[in-house]
């Protein structure tokens, strides 16, 4: 079978744990860690503990998100080659977020790269991730733009539940998406799963003169200013305080809606305000999130205790 070919479990796919991991893939700069980050924030907002993966060994992001004092001494590489790959590793290795009670994360800290570790193989990469699933109510990759040159990101795309896909509205964000569609277009990555979304659109780009390049688009992230201003303060796990971040959050909970069945606050909002609102509807598949048992101190400031 296919997924033999990335060692992917056979039954982890659709498994009985419901979709519980997203992987966030897309183009250099499309907004992959934003969203994967917002998007955690939103399911925080409604208390579910969620574990953000930043697989992208090329350019750490843990150093991005949290000030050096805040972040262990464990990085993802560690585990990826860790001879042993335990609840306990795992758990100890993901660091809570500050600002949110309900956010761990795990990732490759400031100066690392691939060539400092062993030969990081796709079966541990299976392994951390099938040992995540059991960790957190929700699991989100952030993955490398070249995702085929990271065994993390690669299986993961491979073993996620949903994939949101991510470009951009200009030509560079097209060649991208259809320079890794051949490689998509393989059976291992049932397209089923995949979303796309622009991440970033600009003032004066048009999404839907670019839809039928990216074979439609489901979701569109607007630009908004006070996103970047957040990124470059290490402030991205906060709330979005200025009204033209609006539509942009909006945009963060549809899409929580449609992937996970969860309907946010923001949503219910939308709903309220817009009679019969044009969007998609929220599926009715509700997230079953699972627990883990045995002992282990959870990695979120908030349900710290045993599980
Ligand atoms: N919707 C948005 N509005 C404004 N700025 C954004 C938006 N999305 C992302 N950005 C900004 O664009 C830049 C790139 O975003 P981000 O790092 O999330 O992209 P990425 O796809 O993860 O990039 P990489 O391929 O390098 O991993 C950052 O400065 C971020 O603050
Ligand atoms: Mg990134």
């Amino acid at each position: 079978m296919e997924q033999d070919k990335v060692n992917c479990p056979k039954g982890t796919r659709e498994g009985h744990l419901g979709d519980k991991i997203l992987a966030v893939m897309g183009s250099p700069g499309s907004g992959k860690t934003t969203t994967a980050v917002k998007l955690a924030a939103a399911l925080a907002k409604q208390k579910k503990n969620v574990i953000v993966v930043f697989c992208d060994p090329f350019t750490p992001v843990m150093p991005v998100m949290l000030p050096p004092d805040a972040i262990h001494d464990t990085s993802l590489g560690e585990l990826l080659t860790a001879p042993g790959l335990t609840q306990a590793n795992i758990l100890n290795a993901c660091v809570p977020v500050p600002d949110s009670e309900y956010i761990s994360l795990l990732g490759y800290k400031g100066g690392e790269g691939l060539m400092q570790y062993p030969k990081i193989t796709r079966d541990k990469a299976v392994e951390l991730f099938v040992s995540l699933r059991y960790l957190a109510d929700y699991i989100i990759l952030d993955c490398a733009a070249v995702f085929e040159a990271d065994p993390a990101s690669f299986v993961g795309i491979g073993i996620a539940d949903k994939v949101l896909r991510l470009g951009t509205a200009n030509l560079k964000g097209i060649s991208y998406f259809q320079s890794h569609n051949p490689m998509l277009a393989d059976s291992r990555f049932n397209k089923e799963r995949f979303q796309t979304a622009i991440g970033c659109l600009k003032a004066g780009q048009d999404w839907e003169a670019v839809s039928g390049q990216y074979g439609g688009v489901d979701r569109v992230l607007p630009y908004v200013a006070e996103l970047e201003q957040q990124d470059n303060e290490r402030r991205l796990f906060q709330p979005l305080q200025a009204q033209e971040s609006a539509p942009y959050s909006v945009e963060i909970s549809r899409i929580v809606g449609e992937l996970f069945g969860l309907q946010t606050a923001a949503m219910g909002k939308e709903k309220r305000t817009k009679e019969k609102a044009a969007g998609p509807s929220v599926s009715p598949q509700a997230a079953k999130p699972g627990r883990a048992k045995g002992g282990l101190k959870l990695p979120f400031s908030r349900n710290r205790g045993e599980f």
